[in-house]
């Protein structure tokens, strides 16, 4: 029988646990991602509460399912780094270089990455691409800059799409750039990050991961980069 995206995210959350077991100290606060994959290791987590000091969320989404399994949520300035920070991806690419911000969360999820040790993703076969760029790429902008921004997109190459409704939980706006194929995804977060009102990209190739847990029919595969 083969398996559903749902039994492939709880295998890679169950993979995630044994990864993050060394790291779990009286002291320690892992770093926590967004998303229905990160949902699962935080669910799973839940039965480990005591071994560990608390988290730090990348979203309020997170933040609230942590603190619903009694896990403290700690503000990431008052913790410094995290040894390691384990979230999702909407696509991965064999250098683990990822898009994210599928959820909306992608600044905070950068920055909680950034302050990570490790960075160990977890993610369901379908994420894994040869070149990213089919999901389109989200970019967190300052709302008055919303316009600029997509007529910077467009001369890049995208097609931006305002995505109408939300809001992150930084009070900014995301534009998803479709038909957006990337080559050199180091280059072009570079490049994106350098448009003026552009708050954060969902290219993570600067810091990448550093474990990828991905699940396929076979079990669940450990790459490295
Ligand atoms: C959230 O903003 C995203 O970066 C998520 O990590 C990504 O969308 C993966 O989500 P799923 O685990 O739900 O596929």
């Amino acid at each position: 029988a083969t398996l559903s995206q749902d039994q492939l995210k709880e295998a890679v959350a169950a993979a995630a646990i044994d990864e993050v077991r060394p790291h779990l100290h009286r002291d320690s606060v892992l770093g926590i991602g967004t998303g229905s994959t990160a949902n699962r290791f935080i669910d799973r987590l839940a039965e480990l509460r005591h071994d560990f000091a608390g988290a730090v969320a990348s979203s309020e989404a997170s933040a609230e399912r942590l603190r619903s399994h009694g896990i403290e949520v700690f503000e990431l300035n008052s913790v410094g780094t995290v040894p390691v920070y384990v979230d999702g991806a909407d696509e991965v690419n064999a250098h683990l270089h990822m898009i994210k911000g599928g959820g909306a969360a992608l600044t905070r999820e950068k920055i909680v990455a950034a302050c990570a040790e490790r960075f160990i993703c977890i993610a369901d076969g379908s994420k894994k691409v040869e070149r990213l760029g089919a999901f389109p790429l989200p970019v967190e902008v300052i709302p008055m800059a919303r316009s600029y921004v997509a007529r910077e997109l467009v001369k890049l190459g995208a097609d931006p799409v305002y995505r109408e409704g939300v809001v992150t939980d930084n009070g900014n706006q995301i534009i998803d750039c479709y038909d957006f194929m990337i080559d050199d995804p180091l280059a072009m977060e570079a490049r994106l990050n350098a448009i003026v009102g552009v708050v954060t990209n969902g290219l993570f190739a600067a810091r990448g991961a550093d474990v990828l847990l991905l699940g396929t029919a076979g079990g669940v595969e450990r790459l490295t980069p």
